[in-house]
């Protein structure tokens, strides 16, 4: 993972939310419900731990039902404001709207101590990339959607998406300056927030193979057809193994395993493996990294 993977404008991007947090009531801060704490920018969480927060895992149809219960489970219990939802799933909107309102609503009048007065709720959104921060506004905004005008003391040119009760201020996607975990790193490859460009394709569908095959056995015998004995291979073999099965031979009759490679990430991204967590909760003594500053 030595490699140059932070652009210049994610450097921008967080000294932008830096001052923008100043002026907005709180922040939405999308997740990936499949990796909820790998999707969870350190950096983003110093940045906006000084007002009310609501950790929004997208993409949950994607993720294991089971494990995102426990996930919101997880965040509650650490007092923090926790919705999972689909922004892409059609007829949805209405759904992440009254869930998010909801949620947002109370936390804000937990912490609130001046008088809003019905004026609208300004809110920071972040996450990383290809979390799913377009789709969320378009479902949440929806029709309604409108460019407000810029505010007084912020910033000039910032995307700010209004609806009946809020005001958007959307952040470009943002990841670490450095990982401090090989896990977190493959997890947001796996989920494609880092571009496979740079990553050896058949490194990421080993490493996901094998991630997967740990928690969701059966998810994958059932996808490639694999006998126990085939599932339990190592890594490379395995992945000969699905090519052989596929049909993705090179002359000589050998396995193109770079073709299988890329098959199987586009087939896990694409849900075509089954509803899939890459990541559980915790245990309970962790919770204080949730605990909110003040
Ligand atoms: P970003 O602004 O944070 O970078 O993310 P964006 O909204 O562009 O979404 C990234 C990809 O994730 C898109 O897929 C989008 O459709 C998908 N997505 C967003 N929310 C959800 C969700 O709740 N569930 C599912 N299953 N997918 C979601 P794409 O393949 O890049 O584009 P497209 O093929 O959907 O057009």
């Amino acid at each position: 993972y030595n490699i140059q993977w932070f652009p210049g404008h994610m450097t921008k991007t967080l000294r932008m939310m830096e001052t923008e947090i100043q002026h907005v009531d709180a922040s939405l801060v999308l997740l990936d419900a499949r990796i909820p704490l790998s999707s969870l920018n350190p950096e983003v969480e110093r940045i906006t731990a000084r007002k009310p927060k609501l950790y929004v895992m997208n993409k949950a149809d994607l993720a294991d039902p089971a494990v995102t219960e426990e996930w919101i489970k997880y965040f509650h219990a650490a007092d923090a404001g926790c919705v999972a939802i689909s922004a892409k799933q059609k007829g949805g909107a209405k759904a992440v709207q009254t869930a998010i309102e909801k949620e947002l609503a109370s936390l804000l009048e937990r912490r609130q101590n001046r008088g809003m007065g019905g004026a609208k709720t300004q809110v920071m959104l972040c996450g990383i990339p290809n979390v799913g921060k377009s789709t969320f506004i378009n479902t949440f905004a929806g029709s309604a959607r409108a460019k407000a005008a810029d505010r007084p003391g912020v910033t000039k040119g910032k995307q700010w998406v209004s609806t009946e009760k809020f005001d958007l201020l959307d952040m470009p996607g943002v990841l670490w300056k450095k990982f401090d975990s090989k896990t977190i790193a493959s997890n947001l490859a796996f989920i494609g927030s880092i571009k496979d460009d740079i990553l050896d394709v058949e490194e990421l569908a080993m490493n996901l193979l094998d991630e997967v095959r740990r928690n969701y056995p059966d998810l994958v015998a059932q996808r490639y057809k694999l006998d126990a004995e085939t599932l339990a291979l190592p890594p490379y073999e395995l992945l000969e193994a699905i090519g052989r099965k596929r049909g993705l031979l090179v002359r000589g009759g050998e396995v193109n395993t770079e073709r299988c490679a890329i098959m199987l990430v586009d087939e896990f991204r694409a849900c075509k493996w089954g509803r899939i967590s890459l990541e559980r909760p915790p245990q309970r003594d962790d919770l204080a990294d949730f605990a909110e500053e003040d």
